[in-house]
């Protein structure tokens, strides 16, 4: 089974958002080999929840808070999100570490709340540049995950997804290679197995790729064993590059 997962970010107006939405569940999916979640912005979340209803794909959140209700003005409840539809919910994307300082502290708060309220958290994880360079990245990602991973449960049949996105291939149509993304594959697993119990490490966590996957590339990461999907920005709102994935994530 292969993750594809819509970050669409801000990148379109609510109303263009529900118009992409309408046309992508006329899409094929192979539910069989593929899962598919959209991840639209806030406003359209619930809209697009209906949308989705009754078809083959799965509706998914940016992000979320660690707690489910009371004083906290502006942000968004996981088990809110639970009730209007939602499955999956990105968690710690570098893009809120860095402009709205998300620690690690929140961020497993955070999975530890979606979890308890039964969503798929995706929590994401990646090197910077100067890290990459500096020979630093396999400790970087192995401490990220350690720390978003403390005190987390996950029994029965709750999933963990985990996205690799170094940042300097987010946005920037430079992807890792598939050869670098499949040897942090490795180091995120053997973390995982590190700190998890085995079979959970093994049957319920996945690890994906993000950073720049197109229609171009995604056949390569798809087709490498150790990646369970990928995470894709740009190319998720442009209706003919994310058709064209779907159509070669049914074929893989
Ligand atoms: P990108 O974004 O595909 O535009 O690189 C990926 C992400 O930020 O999740």
């Amino acid at each position: 089974m292969k993750y594809i997962i819509a970050n669409w970010k801000i990148k379109l107006a609510p109303v263009e958002e529900i118009r992409l939405a309408k046309k992508i569940i006329e899409l094929a999916v192979d539910q069989g080999k593929v899962k598919v979640s959209i991840n639209p912005s806030f406003l359209s979340l619930w809209s697009i929840a209906q949308i989705l209803e009754n078809t083959p794909f799965y509706v998914g959140a940016q992000n979320c808070f660690w707690v489910d209700n009371g004083a906290y003005t502006g942000e968004i409840s996981p088990e809110h999100l639970k009730s209007v539809g939602c499955h999956y919910v990105l968690i710690g994307h570098s893009e809120r570490r860095s402009n709205l300082g998300e620690s690690s502290t929140m961020i497993n708060k955070k999975i530890r709340c979606a979890i308890d309220n039964g969503l798929v958290p995706i929590l994401c994880v990646g090197e910077n540049d100067d890290e990459r360079r500096s020979g630093s990245k396999d400790h970087i990602i192995r401490r990220e995950i350690e720390m978003a991973l403390q005190n987390v449960n996950i029994v029965g049949t709750q999933k963990l997804l985990i996205a690799y996105e170094p940042i300097w291939a987010i946005g920037t149509g430079q992807p890792a290679t598939v050869q670098e993304s499949v040897y942090m594959h490795k180091v995120i697993r053997q973390t995982l197995v590190d700190l998890l119990p085995d079979e959970t490490a093994k049957n319920n966590a996945f690890i994906l790729y993000g950073g720049s996957v197109d229609s171009a590339n995604v056949s390569d990461f798809l087709r490498a064993e150790s990646v369970d999907g990928v995470l894709v920005g740009t190319a998720s709102v442009d209706y003919k590059q994310f058709a064209k994935i779907l159509e070669i994530a049914n074929n893989i």
